[in-house]
């Protein structure tokens, strides 16, 4: 029988950008989101924007309801930072935006819901852009500012804090591929350094400064693909999968859990564009109270050589990887359903970064085009996904400590705009009220929820009798 701990967290996560709308609402500032979506030639599908999305700027007590009909114990939310500090800094506050989250979390927290809050989900405030943004040494230093803000005027009832969300796309989609805002190409590696830096000093002030009297936990939410190798009994593909983790886990993993620096394998590869920490302070390495990982799907890896031409992240690489035909695609050709592979990647965590306590803090399915109510697919897919977990758990031993849905809702799913629905709860963006009604998963996930609560209640009471 399964068995989950009774303090687990049972969560959903959403981001600001992709679910608040409000976009200049209240003395909000322009974020990189904004201005990526505003733009003439924009490359999110069908023009979409997230100027009004879910509307959860004006219809959080909505959000709320929800949250309460899954029964979730946690709910993972993200602050806009240019709704806090329109131009990025410190030097001006919207009192308007501190209004908003404290109604979020006192709100929350009325329910017996605990929040997570991420700081930054790839939504910069444009000013900072325009002063080089992630590719500036000088934006760490302003994070950290912001960082403290936001523990100081929130950190009374937040415990569970991530600094970043998935440095790994903010830096590969934003600014090598171009694809994300701020649609910078070729600077993947330097804005990933500033990332780490931004984390690591927003760690250590929370340490000094905060720890003692909030006592809260800090991560930085890392995302990853399985990789196994395509042919397995294939040296070279073992290795071009294990290159394929130390590129995304590792990137960002191993300076904060092994080392203090890249993974050995990225250095050899990346050489002199990968830049370095020596002389940096604070230190990187233990900047991270648990590990917080986001999973979505799998690869089958081989090993391919790119000759010739610029340098990219892909030949850095020397890895490609594929989709078996074997997994159901969900509408989006990246996502592939696998949930085999998060079990497979507990356990490489537990093996590679010394056992830590981790937190999933995004998973999840889409649908794509007419929206299906009965999505008995994806409720399965939990189903499925959850018992992986629990096996993580009880077989491999590994220290997991909650799991959030991705995601609450509907929203604004990036490039592909409202093309992918992801949501619990669908959400009717044709409607000014935009009405929320909760997906057959939802109830499926609801269902999960209240099951192994009761269960590892009903544990408790017979061990402790
Ligand atoms: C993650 C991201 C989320 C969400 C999800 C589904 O990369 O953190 O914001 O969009 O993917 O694609």
């Amino acid at each position: 029988m399964n068995m989950f701990p009774e303090d687990f967290a049972w969560g959903a996560s959403t981001a600001a950008y992709q679910i608040e709308g409000g976009w200049d609402a209240d003395g909000k500032g322009e974020s990189i989101w904004d201005a990526f979506c505003h733009r003439d030639d924009s490359s999110v599908f069908e023009r979409h924007t997230g100027d009004v999305s879910c509307n959860s700027y004006h219809l959080w007590e909505e959000d709320l309801r929800c949250i309460e009909e899954l029964g979730l114990t946690h709910y993972r939310l993200s602050l806009s930072w240019s709704r806090l500090l329109p131009d990025g800094t410190t030097g001006h506050v919207n009192q308007q935006g501190v209004r908003y989250y404290n109604q979020v979390l006192d709100g929350l927290l009325a329910r017996g819901v605990t929040p997570m809050v991420t700081l930054y989900h790839f939504d910069l405030p444009q000013a900072l852009q325009d002063r080089g943004g992630w590719q500036s040494a000088d934006t760490p230093a302003l994070f950290d500012a912001y960082a403290r803000f936001c523990f100081g005027a929130f950190g009374d009832r937040v415990r569970l804090w991530i600094t970043l969300n998935e440095p790994y796309v903010c830096a590969k989609l934003g600014h090598e591929d171009g694809l994300h805002a701020p649609g910078v190409r070729g600077a993947a590696y330097r804005a990933g350094h500033h990332m780490l830096r931004a984390h690591a000093l927003a760690w250590h002030s929370y340490d000094a400064g905060y720890r003692r009297a909030q006592g809260g936990l800090v991560s930085m939410a890392i995302n990853s693909d399985w990789a196994e190798p395509e042919d397995a009994d294939s040296a070279e593909d073992a290795a071009a999968a294990a290159r394929y983790l130390a590129f995304s886990l590792g990137w960002f993993a191993w300076p904060l859990f092994v080392s203090g620096d890249y993974p050995e394998v990225m250095r050899a590869a990346v050489d002199a564009r990968l830049p370095r920490f020596s002389g940096v302070q604070p230190a990187v390495l233990g900047t991270a109270d648990f590990f917080a990982l986001n999973y979505y799907t799998a690869r089958k890896v081989r090993s391919v050589g790119v000759d010739g031409g610029a340098p990219s992240m892909k030949k850095d690489l020397g890895a490609e990887g594929v989709v078996d035909p074997a997994w159901p695609l969900c509408g989006l050709p990246w996502l592939a359903v696998a949930p085999h592979g998060l079990r497979q990647l507990l356990k490489y965590i537990k093996a590679t970064f010394n056992h830590p306590a981790v937190y999933i803090t995004e998973n999840g399915f889409a649908q794509t085009g007419p929206v299906l109510m009965e999505d008995g697919e994806r409720a399965a897919f939990y189903r499925e996904t959850v018992g992986e977990v629990a096996k993580a758990i009880e077989e491999d031993g590994v220290d997991v400590r909650g799991y959030f849905a991705w995601s609450l809702l509907d929203n604004f799913e990036w490039t592909d705009g409202y093309g992918a629905r992801f949501g619990l709860f669908h959400v009717d963006f044709s409607d000014d009220e935009r009405a929320r009604t909760m997906y057959r998963s939802g109830r499926e996930y609801a269902a999960i929820i209240s099951k192994h609560r009761s269960r590892s209640r009903a544990h408790r009471e017979l061990t402790s009798s």
